[in-house]
């Protein structure tokens, strides 16, 4: 009779291991697949929420208010060809094709001698151009529309991605956010003439950063009817750590130099 107990106590105690076995395994395959496969697996910030709506306000504003000389623009047929350029797709796998029915709506030009790039110096940037009549990218249509957002969408669903969107160094450099600047700035910078300008930060090692869009793309698609004029700024709280004659200049002007376009660099601006 007591070896019948243990018996069943035994048998007792083995189901509840492997109930409890079962559960341990279940528990970190579901952590493991909402992790990795789940809408915030990647390290990126999620897609802006209201994206479209946002898309299609600034669309209006723009047109109507900021250049009423391009009221003509079909903000519908932007708004339409900038979520279809990424909805329902692996948001690491963005081409500079998915963008070309946007682009070919919205060219990012400016005139001659007015176009601003900038490389850690956003705001900076902006100001300067702001003060002086000059045009940052986010002064054209696109640039202007896509400024601050973020987004991206998901294979087999019509949404974005609200929780996580891919991190260009974590998960991958092809995401439509970082395509989608590099593409538009790569339009900007092909189509810049006359004497542009470019705001960069002295504060930091590498006033120019050759994996920055501006090292990777712009600096690389001026024309040789281009005269880039750099103002190397430093933060007045900070002291400067790049200089018109450092290294990371040596390597903006040789890049330019193999383009034939001319250069000049002034340093220590406020
Ligand atoms: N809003 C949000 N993100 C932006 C914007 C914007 N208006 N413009 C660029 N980005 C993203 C890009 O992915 C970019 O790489 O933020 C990053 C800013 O990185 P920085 O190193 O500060 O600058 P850089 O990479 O050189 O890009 C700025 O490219 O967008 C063009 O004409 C613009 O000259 C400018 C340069």
């Amino acid at each position: 009779m007591a070896d019948c107990c243990t018996q069943r106590k035994k048998l007792c105690y083995c189901v509840l291991l492997c109930f409890l076995v079962a559960g341990i395994t279940g528990g970190a395959i579901g952590i493991y697949k909402w992790r990795y496969t789940g809408l915030n697996r990647w390290h990126g910030k999620g897609s802006t929420p209201n994206f479209q709506k946002i898309i299609q306000e600034r669309c209006d504003t723009y047109t109507q208010q900021i250049r009423p000389d391009s009221r003509s623009r079909d903000c519908q047929g932007i708004t339409q060809a900038f979520m279809s350029a990424f909805i329902s797709k692996d948001p690491c796998k963005a081409t500079k094709e998915d963008y070309q029915p946007l682009i070919d709506l919205a060219y990012p030009t400016v005139p001659c001698g007015k176009a601003v790039f900038w490389s850690k110096t956003k705001e900076l940037a902006r100001e300067y151009a702001k003060g002086r009549g000059l045009l940052t990218l986010e002064d054209t249509l696109l640039g202007f529309l896509a400024d601050g957002l973020s987004w991206c969408g998901e294979p087999g669903s019509s949404d974005l991605n609200y929780q996580s969107c891919p991190d260009w160094k974590k998960d991958c450099s092809t995401n439509y956010f970082s395509v989608f600047w590099e593409v538009l700035s790569e339009r900007f910078a092909e189509n810049a003439c006359g004497t542009v300008q470019v705001v960069l930060n002295g504060s930091i090692e590498n006033a120019f950063d050759k994996m920055s869009i501006f090292g990777r793309v712009e600096a690389h698609n001026l024309r040789s009817v281009v005269m880039l004029q750099a103002w190397l700024v430093h933060d007045p709280g900070k002291p400067p750590r790049d200089s018109c004659s450092g290294s990371s200049i040596k390597e903006l002007e040789s890049i330019l130099n193999g383009r034939n376009v001319r250069f000049t660099c002034r340093d220590n601006l406020r």
